[in-house]
């Protein structure tokens, strides 16, 4: 159920560091994260959750912060997915046990660090093959217990996953006769859009699964665009959205969030106005990413009127102001909505949470960099 939880209370999960009290005194360029709307949108989707009887299962890929993995959990999460082993062991080293690591462990250290996991958290994890299994089953022997495994699932999104309900069918008798492991479930990553085909797969899976008498007792979904849709979830059980917690450019496209809900930009400064129509901003691929998941440009500026940032080099970022009513000047500040905030939290240190214009301080990304 959601925990009312004040925005006091919620801020006490979080030690800032003190950058300065208005935007003026940070250094660009500099992720800033506006803590009311980030609160709201994670309330939002939790009380959701709670109506139509799924557990929320966030993924933390998006932010890779501690407090915010603890505020989730605290408005009444289940548990916490994860991408990567090394954002598991960041989540566990801070006391968050439910985990759910959502991409194959393959290789002997990584086979080693998921048992060493294993003595310390709750985490369940996920396979697409007999390879995968077999390391598997060796982290369980390792670890001294049984490992809860989830087939993957290619609902249709065309990346890793069994390949039809007749194959998660069949691992899933692998996992079960596998010594030191137990069959979880079905995880999926669906594409977006195709939530109604995503289901069909998802119930045919189900009912082969317990005509074999090897029911599923997590059929996991997510995804952020899809999120606020009704159909297709009949079966499913948890879901873990990621970029809800901030939203970005791709989600106000997809339209589960407006504008209003985007509570990450990076602030930078303008360095440079060379021409009428062309002012450079310290925000390049190194601040935004190159990611263009399909859109037009790197990032829009409001504040310019919705100008485009509409190239990137490393360190430059090139916005089009030629239609901005207001120039913008040497030294400027503007607040950059991004294409995809989650590799862009994977860039910076350190981001800073804001209030408006009103600084709170500075939080260290925990599980930045941590791609193993
Ligand atoms: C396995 C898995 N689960 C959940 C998510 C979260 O998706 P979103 O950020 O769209 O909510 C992702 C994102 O890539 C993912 O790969």
């Amino acid at each position: 159920m959601t925990k009312t939880l004040s925005t006091a209370e919620a801020e006490k999960l979080f030690t800032f560091e003190n950058v300065g009290a208005s935007l003026k005194e940070l250094e660009t360029p500099v992720p800033i994260i506006d803590f009311d709307i980030m609160l709201a949108n994670l309330i939002r989707w939790q009380k959701h959750c709670d109506e139509i009887g799924i557990a929320n299962w966030p993924h933390i890929k998006t932010h890779k912060l501690v407090p915010v993995a603890k505020l989730q959990m605290a408005l009444g999460a289940k548990g916490l997915a994860v991408q990567k082993l090394g954002e598991a062991e960041v989540m566990a080293a801070a006391g968050l046990k439910e985990l759910l690591l959502t991409f194959n462990v393959v290789g002997e250290s990584k086979i080693a660090r998921l048992a060493k996991l294993m003595r310390d958290t709750n985490i369940a994890v996920v396979a697409d093959s007999m390879e995968v299994v077999a390391g598997l089953d060796e982290a369980g022997k390792r670890a001294g217990r049984k490992l809860d495994v989830l087939v993957e699932c290619d609902t249709g999104m065309g990346r890793n996953g069994a390949q039809t309900p007749a194959d998660a069918l069949k691992l899933a008798q692998v996992i079960d006769r596998s010594e030191h492991l137990t069959f979880g479930g079905l995880m999926t990553y669906p594409p977006a859009g195709k939530r109604e085909s995503v289901g069909t797969w998802l119930a045919e899976a189900k009912q082969a699964l317990a005509r074999a008498d090897l029911p599923a007792k997590r059929i996991s979904s997510g995804g952020t665009p899809d999120m606020w849709k009704k159909e297709g979830l009949t079966d499913v059980t948890e879901y873990r959205a990621g970029t809800y917690v901030y939203n970005d450019r791709a989600i106000v496209r997809s339209g589960a969030a407006a504008w209003k809900d985007c509570a990450e930009t990076v602030l930078a400064t303008v360095i440079s106005t060379p021409t009428p129509e062309r002012a450079l901003i310290d925000a390049g691929s190194k601040a935004l990413t190159s990611d263009l998941l399909g859109l037009e440009g790197y990032g829009l500026v409001h504040g310019l009127g919705d100008a485009l940032v509409y190239g990137v080099n490393e360190e430059h970022g090139y916005i089009n102001v030629a239609k901005s009513a207001a120039k913008p000047k040497v030294g400027d500040l503007v607040k950059v909505v991004m294409n995809h905030v989650c590799p862009v939290n994977n860039l910076f240190d350190k981001v800073v949470f804001v209030r408006g214009d009103k600084v709170l301080g500075a939080v260290t990304v925990d599980a930045r960099g941590k791609v193993h």
